[in-house]
């Protein structure tokens, strides 16, 4: 849009920076710039115009941006080409992730090499390598407790390793996603260091307050996010005789987004990794992005506009790079960070679905798809060019972040259904077997959050324990029909490192220090190479999984129906116990599928007239896509087998 303001002052800023450098081939550079400057400066100027230097910031603002594009390498801004024309691309099916720590599924990045096949050999076209950032040892948070954003930690390589890791996965066509921590960092990161050293520039960069006056007042409506290992908001700093505010952990300082250097300076390491050769950037914890008193600081409107404007720059600089919003917080909330009120993402074009995950693994512990269906009703529909990031697990607990409302609406009594899954999934209640641990417990209400790995969640480590076959066959259904979930839902499907072989919990974090107080490190293993030998062996349980979620995969790949692309319809059923919902390809409607799944451990009936009124199963026989056979109804009834989904041609 062209405003005067906002042009007169991008004018004087170009004059200014020409006088700096001579930079050349910046045509791309300033059609963007020009593109995206008015809500650039708008958006800059909502959250830093009363700032004093703010006109200041700005120039430093464009300068980075315009640094940043001087040295992308070529071969990237290609590629950002090429996006722009194909501007959906990541709304395809094809694409399928996974989520691993480089030293936790291989040795370390280099190691990573090797593993590659094993990614290409189940389907997987995107890997989210976790934090690789320098940190400081046994205060890490698995990597989000960043010391230097530009360094490697050597526990993991070096760049060069980095380098060819990425040249290789180029080589491949798989994708890489990378952490950029923005929320908090390391209190031994340089910043935090010299604010200790009592240097206000640097004390700007956080929140830091000489007594408890402030802190008490934000404490009054600050929810607790680690209540057992970390209790509070506020840490007290002994050398610097100060509070200062660490949401997290008591060494993880949050950052003060009020100060417009704190946003410069993480914009820059934004685009530092777009420059490295990231496709994709998972910002971490997003929600937590603006502190207000007398507010829960999270999801405040100001975070969002801080994403809008992390967004307008990026796309300036590497506009084929994606956002991942790792924003955990409540349904109606999370949708709000692909943006509201527009058609393209215009904060994170990819959203963790939260909800979704936390509905299914009610489902299983109920054994009925009823809070499934209704909390999936409720999630507003998402912008057209924005996708769901679709998971079972990942490194972080399991919390239960459905509404009251919807546990009331599905027939439940909201904090007795909230415990009953804590005791579901720790195998506190009579006839599961699930093998998970609470996670920051609540001691007043009871609730929890929950550790443990997918296929001790399942079921499968206690069923081996018992060494009882038809419990490990339901364990592994189990583990099946998730994946069948995630893999037709709609959106980016993203798999957790070891759910593929069935990998169990974990506990050998009780032995080290600085983690036996955080379960989450349960789900965290080495992969264990020998076991993900077994998936050539038929008969073993990692041959089932691996080769089923294998195929699911390659099948995926080949049904454009599963493209993200607004296509999925949710159909009320008259059995509990069944998921069902339809998607259809937009551009040949008469390609559909329709996905079942049943959540019951007795197989379950689908009368199919009601879908047959509505156009599906026109044909006698009904075919299966997961292995091509023909399904027959049985008076008019499909028989859905326990713990198991079809995708049925429809
Ligand atoms: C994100 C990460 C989690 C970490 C937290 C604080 O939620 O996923 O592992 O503990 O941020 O950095």
């Amino acid at each position: 849009m062209y405003e005067q303001i906002s042009h007169s002052l991008l004018n004087d800023i170009l004059v200014e920076l020409k006088k700096k450098t001579k930079p050349q081939n910046m045509q791309f550079f300033y059609t963007r710039l020009g593109a995206n400057f008015y809500a650039i400066y708008s958006l800059f100027n909502t959250l830093y115009g009363e700032h004093p230097d703010s006109k200041k910031h700005i120039l430093h603002l464009v300068e980075t941006l315009m640094h940043q594009y001087i040295s992308r390498p070529s071969h990237l801004k290609k590629i950002d080409l090429e996006r722009e024309k194909d501007h959906n691309w990541f709304l395809s099916q094809k694409w399928i992730g996974m989520a691993l720590y480089c030293n936790g599924y291989a040795d370390n990045l280099k190691d990573m090499l090797s593993r590659l096949n094993y990614l290409q050999e189940l389907g997987v076209n995107l890997v989210h390598i976790m934090p690789i950032c320098d940190c400081p040892e046994g205060k890490s948070d698995g990597g989000y407790a960043v010391r230097d954003f530009c360094k490697i930690d050597s526990r993991f390589g070096t760049f060069e390793d980095f380098d060819k890791l990425i040249t290789n996965l180029k080589k491949r066509d798989m994708l890489l996603t990378l952490d950029v921590v923005v929320n908090h960092t390391s209190d031994q990161h340089e910043w935090a260091k010299k604010a200790r050293e009592g240097d206000k520039a640097y004390q700007d960069y956080y929140f830091i307050f000489d007594d408890r006056s402030i802190p008490d007042i934000y404490e009054e409506s600050m929810p607790e996010v680690f209540p057992e290992t970390a209790p509070g908001n506020f840490t007290w700093d002994e050398a610097m005789g100060k509070w200062v505010m660490t949401v997290f952990n008591r060494y993880q300082w949050d950052l003060n987004y009020r100060n417009p250097e704190v946003f410069i300076e993480m914009l820059d390491i934004i685009l530092f990794w777009a420059n490295r050769g990231a496709d994709i950037l998972r910002l971490d914890a997003v929600a937590f992005m603006w502190k207000k008193m007398g507010s829960s600081c999270q999801n405040e409107r100001e975070a969002h506009l801080i994403l809008q404007l992390m967004k307008d720059c990026c796309q300036v600089t590497a506009p084929g790079v994606l956002f991942i919003a790792e924003a955990i917080v409540a349904p109606t909330e999370i949708i709000k960070y692909f943006g509201e009120d527009a058609i393209n993402a215009k904060e994170c074009e990819i959203a963790y679905n939260a909800t979704f995950m936390a509905l299914l693994w009610d489902a299983v512990a109920t054994k009925k798809a009823t809070l499934l269906n209704k909390g999936i009703h409720n999630i507003p529909s998402k912008l057209e060019r924005a996708t769901w990031l679709n998971y079972v697990r990942c490194h972080d607990d399991i919390g239960w972040g459905f509404s009251d409302a919807d546990i009331v609406t599905a027939g439940y009594e909201p904090l007795s259904h909230r415990r009953f899954l804590v005791d579901y999934f720790t195998g506190n209640y009579e006839g599961s077997l699930a093998t998970g641990l609470a996670f920051g417990r609540n001691s007043e209400t009871g609730d929890a959050r929950i550790s443990g790995s997918l296929a001790s969640l399942a079921g499968l480590e206690r069923a081996l324990k018992n060494n009882d076959p038809d419990a490990i066959n339901m364990a592994i259904k189990i583990i099946l029909l998730l994946h069948g979930m995630i893999l037709s839902f709609g959106g980016i499907p993203m798999l957790y490192y070891g759910d593929a072989i069935g990998t169990l919990n974990d506990d050998s974090y009780l032995n080290d220090e600085s983690k036996n107080d955080d379960s989450r490190w349960i789900h965290r293993p080495k992969m264990n190479w020998e076991k993900a030998m077994q998936r050539t062996q038929p008969g073993t349980v990692e041959y089932s999984i691996f080769n089923a979620v294998k195929k699911m995969i390659s099948i995926r790949k080949e049904i454009p129906a599963f493209a993200d692309r607004n296509n999925r319809e949710l159909l009320n059923v008259d059995n509990p116990h069944l998921f069902v919902f339809s998607r259809f390809d937009q551009i040949n409607s008469s390609s559909r599928v329709l996905v079942i799944g049943n959540f019951n451990d007795e197989p379950q009936f689908l009368d199919l007239s009601p879908l047959q009124r509505m156009g599906f199963f026109q044909y006698d026989s009904i075919k299966n896509l997961c292995n091509g056979e023909s399904l027959h109804a049985m008076n008019g009834n499909l028989m859905i087998p326990a713990r198991s989904f079809y995708w049925l041609e429809a």
